[in-house]
């Protein structure tokens, strides 16, 4: 039910602190040691390459999963459209795992795949929501969300649950690897649960940066480098999803080679900062759309911020940044679809979940 809430999507954007918290409950013993089934680490273990298949949103929290199998638990891993890979497939490597990331569990071009690579005899984990789901019975292993039944349409604490338990397998198999890291994953997360109280508590600024830059917007672009990109891409799907402005995501570096041509005077660009080392060429980006008229914003993290930043994230690690500067883009999507009298929860030509190819 949704209580006080006059929408599903707010209500868990909301519930995000509270999942990460209890994702954090669940994968951990009484001696704080994380517990996840011997076999998947084993799998994990075994594995000479990952292959992470999925769809819209959890395809976005893939490509930022992908970054923490390769960086933390340091095997190759690579993320695809489930609709793609399933009629387009790449060639393999000789012992690869399949992980199929599904909110629902039930999307029909994610199980396309994961019946064609069974019948190729490779294994396969899912990350779900709903454990007992054609994804989760018909793969080998599955590794719970706990974000609790996922109402509305746009999925918003599916995709922090998503990035929370990539980050868990991805720190359970460095661990297994006997891999060193040099800070508390854990406790790294629950600052991150924090983080995302902050920002849940400070929906009237999201509200005002929707006045001040997406109120007659037709279009708009999020841009981004490395870890933020990924970001950018989820935070457009959600505004064109609710509130029907057309949105994408870009790679700051990219954006000459084309994509600039549709800066135009007043088009509203959302840029991330959150990345150390791109926090410089990003903000060369975003000088370069304001030359051609941009009416341009960067959210950026504490720690890299300039006065002239529209809002500034709490701190938290660099790796899961993801978890946080989403929150501010689905606020912003909430606020702009709601400011247009859109049906936010039902968005028009959506399912909750795809069952068909
Ligand atoms: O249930 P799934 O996670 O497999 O669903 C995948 C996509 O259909 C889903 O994420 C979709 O993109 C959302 N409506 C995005 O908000």
């Amino acid at each position: 039910e949704k209580g006080t809430y006059p929408h599903f999507m707010l209500k868990e954007i909301d519930e995000q602190p509270f999942v990460t918290r209890k994702i954090i409950k669940e994968y951990q013993n009484e001696n704080n040691e994380l517990k996840l089934d011997n076999d998947i680490r084993e799998a994990m273990k075994a594995a000479d390459r990952i292959y992470i298949i999925a769809c819209g949103t959890s395809y976005h929290a893939g490509l930022v999963g992908k970054e923490f199998i390769e960086k933390l638990a340091n095997i190759a891993a690579e993320v695809h459209v489930a609709s793609e890979f399933s009629y387009n497939m790449p060639l393999l490597s000789e012992k690869p795992l399949f992980v199929f990331i599904s909110q629902s569990g039930e999307t029909a071009d994610s199980r396309s795949v994961l019946v064609k690579i069974k019948e190729m005899g490779y294994p396969a984990l899912t990350i779900t929501n709903v454990p007992g789901s054609t994804l989760s019975r018909e793969a080998d292993y599955t590794l719970n969300l706990y974000a609790g039944p996922e109402i509305a349409v746009a999925s918003t604490k599916a995709y922090t649950a998503q990035i929370a338990v990539l980050v868990i397998l991805a720190v359970d198999t460095a661990q297994a690897k006997g891999l060193k890291l040099d800070f508390d994953p854990m406790q790294e997360l629950a600052i991150v649960a924090n983080a995302m109280e902050i920002l849940t508590d400070q929906k009237e600024a999201m509200e005002e940066l929707v006045t001040n830059y997406l109120q007659a917007a037709r279009n708009a672009f999020f841009i981004g480098r490395s870890a933020d990109y990924h970001v950018c891409m989820e935070g457009a799907l959600k505004l064109k999803e609710i509130s029907y402005i057309q949105a994408e995501g870009f790679a700051g570096g990219e954006l000459k080679h084309g994509t600039i041509a549709l800066i135009e005077e007043g088009t509203p660009v959302i840029a991330l900062a959150t990345q150390a080392d791109v926090n410089y060429a990003i903000r060369g980006n975003v000088q370069e759309v304001i030359a051609r008229g941009a009416n341009a914003m960067i959210i950026s993290m504490k720690g890299m911020e300039q006065d002239t930043d529209a809002f500034v994230l709490p701190h938290v690690h660099e790796l899961l940044t993801p978890l946080v500067s989403v929150v501010p883009l689905q606020l912003l999507a909430y606020y702009a679809a709601l400011h247009r009298g859109c049906d936010i929860d039902k968005p028009r030509n959506l399912a909750k979940s795809v069952t068909v190819e």
